[in-house]
């Protein structure tokens, strides 16, 4: 069943939020969870705070399906408007999986990048944390979703480019920053994309604040989309050779995009004064200029596949 599903190209996304996305006005669950469960159950968890949503994509077969012109696609039937995904055992077994999500073939990166990417970029602009990862076997689409340039060819452009370019528009370059770090981790040790040369960085958590760093990462300020466009390209390449060199595939890594933006917010003050004929008047008073923190984290997971039975090395 799974190289079916690898075949056909089915890829999860997900996004994390540190806070809830507008839940959908429906019957809440007293155990927070992912979005990917069986239906029928009893219990929807739409109104969980601050859970893992999860959003199923198909590609297209790809020229060797259809020259093989097998009928595997026939295991698996989207039901995008159910958000249902229904895996056929056989004629009369099958297993049904319902998501946040149902991306089908068809589905533009425009619009993945609207359903599952855009909400969590609008709530960093707002000052939270977010995650997006892309998960799936090898072959299925991950890296051409989050990490596609679109340079021939705009509307090919993946989650990291439209990411970014929502967040260059909506900062004053005057008063906030952009800088980006990208990583990869490969059996337990981080390395930095954009200086290959570091391949040993540590992960540091705060104890008090619970901040994890990691320090001696390059972090690249970004000003416009065309310097953007070059730290992907350079980290890519250097994904590439870097695998080559380990001799593993770029399936077997994953790959960390950090955007971390500063904005400057000027917190104001509202003074509500009541006079003596019982008038009441607000006064609003700018107070100190603050600096908010957040950062969006991109993921191309490594294939999911595993090795002894896909036979993928
Ligand atoms: N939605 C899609 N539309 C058209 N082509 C696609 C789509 N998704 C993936 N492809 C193509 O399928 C091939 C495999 O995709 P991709 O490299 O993104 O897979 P992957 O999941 O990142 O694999 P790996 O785990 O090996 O890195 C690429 O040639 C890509 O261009
Ligand atoms: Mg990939």
């Amino acid at each position: 069943m799974a190289s079916n599903l690898h075949r056909n190209g089915a890829q999860r996304g997900s996004a994390k939020f540190d806070r809830p996305l507008k839940p959908r006005p429906r019957a809440s669950s007293p155990s927070p969870g992912s979005g990917f469960r069986r239906p029928n159950s009893a219990v929807r968890n739409d109104a969980v705070p601050g859970r893992v949503r999860v959003a199923v994509r198909l590609r297209p077969r790809n020229a060797e399906e259809e020259m093989a012109d097998a009928d595997f696609g026939d295991c698996v039937e989207l039901q995008p408007e159910l958000k249902r995904l229904k895996l056929r055992r056989n004629n009369w077994d099958s297993d049904t999986f319902e998501f946040d999500e149902v991306l089908t073939q068809s589905a533009s990166q425009k619009r993945v990048y609207e359903v599952v990417a855009k909400p969590v970029v609008e709530s960093v602009l707002d000052g939270y944390n977010g995650t997006v990862m892309a998960y799936g076997q090898t072959g299925t689409g991950k890296t051409f979703t989050l990490g596609q340039l679109g340079e021939g060819d705009t509307s090919s452009r993946g989650i990291m480019v439209r990411s970014m370019e929502d967040i260059l528009t909506d900062l004053s370059p005057d008063t906030d920053s952009v800088t980006v770090s990208y990583l990869q981790l490969y059996m337990e040790t981080l390395q930095d994309l954009l200086n290959p040369a570091n391949d040993n960085i540590p992960i540091v958590e705060d104890p008090r604040t619970g901040d994890v760093s990691l320090p001696g990462a390059t972090l690249v300020d970004i000003r416009d989309q065309q310097s953007f466009l070059e730290l992907l390209r350079i980290g890519e390449a250097n994904r590439v050779a870097a695998n080559t060199k380990m001799n593993t595939e770029s399936s077997r890594s994953h790959a960390m995009l950090t955007v971390h933006i500063k904005r400057s917010v000027v917190e104001s003050e509202d003074i509500v004064s009541t006079s003596q004929n019982g008038d009441v008047s607000h006064l609003i008073k700018p107070s100190k200029p603050l600096v908010r923190k957040s950062k969006l984290v991109v993921v191309d997971l490594a294939g999911s596949e595993r090795v002894h039975k896909s036979g993928v090395h």
